[in-house]
């Protein structure tokens, strides 16, 4: 008789050829990447049996190649355990839309059953009362002994549990393309010098040293950890976390935007307004050398096909080695009309489960948030990322970019205020870093 992990495995094995199956037909349809829907209902043959409960409405912003197929191994491993996910997926990167398509949701009374709500998004949330607590199942699954301290801090507030952690995304990552890298000699830099000596080399050879897009959020990305280089945990938290108005006003800031504007202008051509993924394929495709993205451009990349001990390596951006600039995945149970708890409390079980966290997070690009799990078979991207993550002496930093640290109007603010900036050749740095210091508001 077939056991339990066969069956899983079985389905999950099938459900994985359906999906690359449908990445191919993606591919050649011209890459209409929002058709790529991979439904649950392709796989009802091979899970009928497993699933019986009502769906759940799940509303989540990865809808490029490579979170689709991450959200493919959650669909698996819920469909196991009985649950049906339906997929609520607003494009954009970022999640800018997706939240406004949850706030409109609620303000209709007609909020989905779980959303994608991260970091202090969570919080928001919650103190309005529509978040489910989780600290029953989260008692269960002894999530306080087993996932990282950081995880357990960030999904819990005044002592409930409200949210299920997915995976830990590096953000400081610099990536950068093997093939390329190899054929002119050069080294993946440790600091902006060697950046520099980089990217002249490859300027002179015709090709962009960096990837680039002109995207509010996708600027705060890259500022983020040119800054933590630049300032060092102690100096960052003061500026992003505690939101020190005056600190923003000092010479270590304006080296950091004058860094930014460098990298802006170092192609030599007029940025654009892009998508992060259209920028990750200008890596893939050697028109561009290097990117600095969260490291979700892993996952992207490795569903294109590439591989990252073959194909693009990863290391930190200048300055940030033993630093590890976070932004954590969370699913958040929202309580609704329908009276879904079980479910709800199932699905928040599984996501967090050893078997679906390694099949999550090999595709999604980042690491488990347990701290119970080897990790030998990751990638070395993921490996360096969670040995950094884990190592008592790291320094562990929350994202701005990526909500956890400040609320939605805030960030907001300062990647306008970044993007400003940019936009504005004249503006001196003096000026943006008055902007930024009046935009962050101490909570
Ligand atoms: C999310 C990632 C997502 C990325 C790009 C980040 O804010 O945390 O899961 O892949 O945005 O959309």
């Amino acid at each position: 008789m077939q056991s339990a992990t066969d069956s899983f495995l079985e389905c999950n094995a099938q459900g994985l050829r359906q999906a690359k199956e449908l990445e191919m037909n993606r591919r050649n349809a011209h890459r209409q990447v929002m058709k790529l829907v991979l439904s649950v209902s392709l796989w009802v043959p091979c899970w009928t049996a497993l699933a019986q409960a009502m769906p759940l409405d799940v509303l989540h912003w990865w809808t490029s190649a490579g979170e689709q197929l991450a959200v493919e191994q959650l669909h698996a491993s819920l469909l196991l355990s009985g649950v049906r996910w339906t997929d609520v997926a607003v494009p954009g990167g970022g999640g800018m839309a997706a939240v406004k398509v949850l706030k409109s949701r609620v303000l209709m009374g007609d909020p989905p059953d779980v959303a994608q709500l991260i970091g202090t998004t969570l919080t928001d949330w919650n103190d309005m009362g529509l978040v489910m607590p989780l600290n029953a199942v989260a008692n269960r699954q002894r999530w306080a002994p087993t996932l990282f301290p950081t995880v357990m801090k960030l999904v819990t507030y005044k002592g409930v549990v409200i949210a299920a952690p997915l995976g830990i995304h590096r953000i400081n990552t610099l990536f950068y393309n093997r093939h390329v890298f190899t054929r002119l000699g050069l080294l993946p830099p440790a600091n902006w010098e060697e950046f520099e000596g980089v990217a002249h080399k490859l300027s002179a050879q015709g090709i962009k040293p960096l990837a680039w897009s002109d995207e509010a959020w996708q600027i705060a990305t890259v500022f983020e950890s040119i800054l933590l280089g630049e300032v060092g945990p102690e100096r960052y938290r003061e500026l992003i976390v505690n939101r020190k108005s005056s600190a923003w006003l000092e010479p270590g800031i304006e080296k950091a935007l004058t860094r930014l504007r460098w990298l802006r202008n170092i192609n030599g051509d007029t940025p654009k307004e892009r998508a992060w993924t259209d920028a990750t394929r200008d890596l893939a495709s050697e028109s561009a050398a290097m990117q600095i993205m969260g490291d979700w451009a892993k996952g992207e990349l490795m569903a294109w096909g590439a591989n990252p001990e073959k194909d693009f390596g990863c290391v930190a951006v200048p300055g940030t080695q033993q630093m590890h600039l976070y932004s954590v995945d969370t699913l958040a149970m929202l309580s609704s009309k329908n009276k879904r708890t079980a479910t709800q409390e199932k699905l928040a079980e599984v996501v967090t489960s050893s078997p679906t966290q390694l099949a999550y997070n090999r595709a999604k690009g980042s690491v488990p948030v347990r701290a119970d799990m080897d990790v030998a078979s990751l990638d070395s991207c993921a490996r360096d990322s969670w040995s950094v993550f884990a190592a008592p002496g790291s320094a562990r930093v929350p994202s701005l970019a990526h909500r956890m640290a400040a609320d939605e109007a805030t960030k907001d603010a300062v990647a306008q205020a970044l993007w400003r900036f940019l936009i504005t050749p004249q503006m001196p740095a003096k000026a943006a870093q008055r902007r930024l210091a009046s935009a962050v508001r101490a909570p």
